[in-house]
């Protein structure tokens, strides 16, 4: 890095922290109109008021506002990291057999085109149908050892030994998971899940369930905004072919059916869960965590997209 783009950085830094505050309690207003998940009865017992943020760069500084220390699960954010591992253990000829590369614009608990195309491969890593069929692909002799790998893959990405599942939240999804399974024994007809169904399940409810704060996702997001190498070890985690592969699912299908709107109004790369979380980044820059379990009608954080709108309009960050 020379010195200028070092100090255009420095400023962008100062500018972030004068000014997070002040947009965060701006968009926690939106709290208000959003609504916490309900459908995994655990979910619905988070604070429907909180927000928080959390952004590194890679020298190791971390601005942070909000209720940033509280946490919650990864829920669809999981999806980026377990298609990553599944490119990791397959290559990509393997994985584009089983899920698509196109966006649905359906709700991501949606079977609609399951049946409407031939054969019935779902459309993206990032639906449900697409990531039950990615959570198959994981190596391992059975559900616990591909849970494990899960686990320490992702405790790596974010450099967290602490990592774990969050149990009650586990049982809560797999005790009201009827449309999922349905989705999974129709993959299993079909042929696109080859195993069997529960155990496929266990994995994917599992990887859903797996407790973070803004900070884990925010450094998970570091190492994809470069390129798979974590700026603050050296450690190249994931090659950078599949990086660009998931960066490019988040911007085209990361926030489900609202991932056009963001893509306008934000232009980042991201990733929601029904928690409340999104992970997003900027490349070559930053990774951030942002946290509000109030949903808007798609799913998505509505406080967090609009502290996400923001921060990309103060301070130009749209790829577009
Ligand atoms: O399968 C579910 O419904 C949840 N475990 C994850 C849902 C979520 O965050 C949105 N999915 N794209």
């Amino acid at each position: 890095m020379n010195n200028h783009s070092h100090k255009n950085n420095n400023d962008e830094i100062n500018l972030i922290k004068q000014q997070l505050p002040d947009w965060l309690a701006n968009s926690r207003k939106r709290c208000a109109d959003g609504k916490v998940a309900g459908y995994i009865p655990e979910l619905a017992k988070a604070n429907s008021d909180s927000l928080g943020i959390h952004i590194i760069d890679a020298a190791g500084n971390s601005i942070t506002a909000g209720d940033c220390g509280i946490p919650f699960t990864m829920q669809s954010i999981s999806k980026v990291f377990t298609l990553l591992l599944a490119l990791m253990d397959n290559g990509e000829d393997l994985v584009f057999d089983k899920v698509g590369m196109e966006p649905t614009g359906d709700h991501f608990n949606s079977m609609l085109k399951l049946e409407l195309v031939q054969p019935s491969i779902p459309f993206n890593p990032l639906i449900n149908a697409g990531a039950i069929a990615i959570s198959s692909l994981i190596k391992g002799e059975n559900a616990g050892e591909k849970n494990n790998r899960i686990l320490d893959f992702f405790k790596q990405l974010a450099n967290n030994d602490s990592l774990a599942y969050n149990d009650a939240v586990f049982q809560s999804e797999s005790h009201t998971a009827d449309l999922n399974r349905s989705m999974a024994y129709f993959l299993k007809d079909k042929g696109i899940l080859r195993g069997n169904v529960d155990d496929i399940l266990n994995v994917y409810f599992r990887h859903c369930s797996i407790d973070v704060t803004c900070a884990d996702l925010a450094r998970m997001a570091l190492v994809l905004a470069f390129d798979g190498k974590d700026p603050l070890s050296g450690i190249q985690h994931i090659p950078r072919r599949y990086v660009q592969i998931a960066k490019t699912f988040m911007v085209t299908c990361g926030m489900y059916n609202a991932s056009g709107q963001f893509a306008i109004q934000v232009g980042l790369p991201a990733k929601s869960g029904v928690a409340g979380g999104i992970l997003t980044l900027v490349p070559g820059k930053f990774g951030i965590g942002v946290a509000g379990p109030a949903l808007n009608a798609k799913g998505n954080s509505i406080a967090g997209v609009h502290l996400l709108e923001t921060l990309s309009q103060n301070l130009k960050w749209s790829l577009f």
